[in-house]
């Protein structure tokens, strides 16, 4: 048997009355950050799965000024706009400062984080707990991409393409095309 939403009734005057359903009014969102020097398939994996269990999934490149990216923050926008930006239900954003101020402003309950290997485990759940002190109303979860992708990472991916290795099955086309122009210079 189907369960019956909730509903909130409203009473008027002269006895009419009105429901409206309340499931519309909470839109489950979630933040999927990072650097994105440049997406990868495995991104693109946990971003397919992530997208099956929230309303909206917002893509968000952190600006990182510390580190170097390869691309500027311009290209990896592009190319995720290009490649993620195109999945339905999917955002692609830009952020700076906090992440969990990040996610406050975007009214998300959820980070997203992809676990590879037992060797992301030490630095996420650093990061998760650390997120969790500083809110504890965003909830981190980890997602597994596809065993394929378990080797996978944006910094291997351009060693390869520095290298003059082929890339095309790690990234979508876009990002093997800018890939090469970057080490073709
Ligand atoms: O793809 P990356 O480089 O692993 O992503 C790391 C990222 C951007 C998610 C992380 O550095 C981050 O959240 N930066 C924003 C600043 C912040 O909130 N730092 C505190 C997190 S403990």
């Amino acid at each position: 048997m189907t369960k019956a939403s909730p509903r909130q009734t409203s009473h008027l005057p002269f006895g009419f009355h009105f429901a409206i359903p309340l499931r519309f009014s909470r839109m489950r969102r979630a933040i999927y950050p990072g650097s994105f020097d440049p997406v990868t398939n495995g991104h693109l994996d946990v971003i397919e799965r992530a997208r099956k269990l929230f309303d909206e999934v917002v893509v968000a490149v952190a600006h990182n000024d510390e580190k170097q990216p390869l691309f500027s923050l311009e290209q990896r926008l592009d190319l995720l706009q290009e490649t993620a930006g195109r999945i339905e239900n999917v955002r692609i954003a830009e952020f700076s400062g906090l992440l969990v101020e990040f996610a406050r402003a975007q009214n998300a309950g959820a980070v997203i984080r992809g676990l590879r290997a037992v060797s992301d485990f030490e630095f996420e759940f650093q990061m998760a707990l650390m997120n969790r002190s500083l809110n504890a109303a965003v909830e981190t979860i980890f997602l597994m991409p596809k065993e394929e992708y378990t080797y996978l990472s944006s910094r291997i991916v351009k060693e390869i393409a520095r290298l003059g290795g082929n890339v095309s099955t790690f990234v979508p086309d876009c990002v093997a095309k800018a890939l090469s122009g970057k080490f073709s210079q």
